[in-house]
C-alpha cells in the first residue's frame, strides 16, 4: 500500500489516540488538536485551520474525530450551549473540509465523525444529534461536489469500547470496539466510497 500523509485532528482524544497507534506504522501521520499533537489548531477558527493547511502543505488524507458539542441536562441547553456543537462539531469539520479541499491531493480523502445519535437520540445530547445530521447531510452534498476525485465520508458509531463513562447513557448499545472504529475508519481512507456514512458495528 502507498504510505499515505493523512492529518488526523482530534489525534490526542480517545478515538485519535487509537487511530494515530494504528495507522503510524505504515502512514506519515500529522497530529492535530486545539491543545496538543504535532500541531495545534482551533477548528472553531477558520483562521487556525487555514494556519494548519499552510504549516502542513499538500496531504493524501484528513481524519477528523475532532467534533466538540454541549453535553448535558436539557434545562442548561440554550443558545450559548447549542453554539458549541454548531461552531465546533458542526462548522469545525465542514470547514475542515471547505478550506482543506484546497490543499489535498487530488483522489484524497476527507473522513469527519459523527455517532448513532444522528438518528437514536439519547437524554443529554441533543446538540450532538443536530450537528451530526448537519454534517451527514453535507458529507452527502461535498460528495457530489468536490473536484479531482476526492472523496468524503462519516464514521457513525455508537458509544465506543474506550469510553466506559458514556456506556450508562447509552442503554441497551453494545459498545462498538475500537478495532470495529478503525476499520470504519479505514474503509474510508482506503476504499473507494464517497458520500456513505459508516457505521461500524
Ligand atoms: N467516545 C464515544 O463513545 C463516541 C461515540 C460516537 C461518536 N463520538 C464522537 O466522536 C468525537 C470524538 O470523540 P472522543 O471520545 O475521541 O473525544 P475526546 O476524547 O474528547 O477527544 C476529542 C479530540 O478533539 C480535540 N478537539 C476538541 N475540540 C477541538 C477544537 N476546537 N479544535 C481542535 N481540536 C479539538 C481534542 O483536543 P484538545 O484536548 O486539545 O481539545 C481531542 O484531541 C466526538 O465528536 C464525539 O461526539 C464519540
Amino acid at each position: 500500500m502507498k504510505k499515505m500523509k493523512i492529518i488526523i485532528v482530534g489525534a490526542t482524544g480517545t478515538m485519535g489516540k487509537y487511530l494515530v497507534s494504528a495507522l503510524e506504522k505504515d502512514h506519515e501521520i500529522i497530529r492535530v488538536a486545539d491543545k496538543g499533537g504535532d500541531i495545534k489548531a482551533d477548528i472553531t477558527s477558520t483562521e487556525s485551520i487555514e494556519n494548519l493547511f499552510k504549516h502542513v502543505g499538500a496531504f493524501d488524507a484528513l481524519i477528523s474525530t475532532a467534533g466538540p458539542t454541549y453535553v448535558g441536562p436539557w434545562k442548561n441547553l440554550n443558545d450559548k450551549e447549542f453554539r458549541k456543537g454548531i461552531e465546533g462539531k458542526m462548522m469545525g469539520q465542514i470547514n475542515l473540509v471547505l478550506i482543506g479541499q484546497h490543499y489535498i491531493n487530488p483522489k484524497g480523502s476527507f473522513t469527519l465523525i459523527t455517532g448513532a445519535l444522528t438518528d437514536e437520540p439519547q437524554l443529554n445530547f441533543a446538540n450532538a444529534s443536530a450537528a451530526n445530521g448537519a454534517v451527514e447531510g453535507f458529507v452527502r452534498a461535498a460528495a457530489i461536489e468536490l473536484q479531482n476525485g476526492i472523496r468524503i465520508n462519516a464514521v457513525s458509531p455508537t458509544v465506543i469500547e474506550n469510553s466506559p463513562q458514556y456506556f450508562p447513557f447509552f442503554p441497551g448499545d453494545i459498545p462498538v470496539t475500537m478495532k470495529a472504529l478503525e476499520f470504519g475508519f479505514r474503509k474510508s481512507v482506503f476504499g473507494a466510497n464517497t458520500g456513505q456514512i459508516i457505521k461500524p458495528n
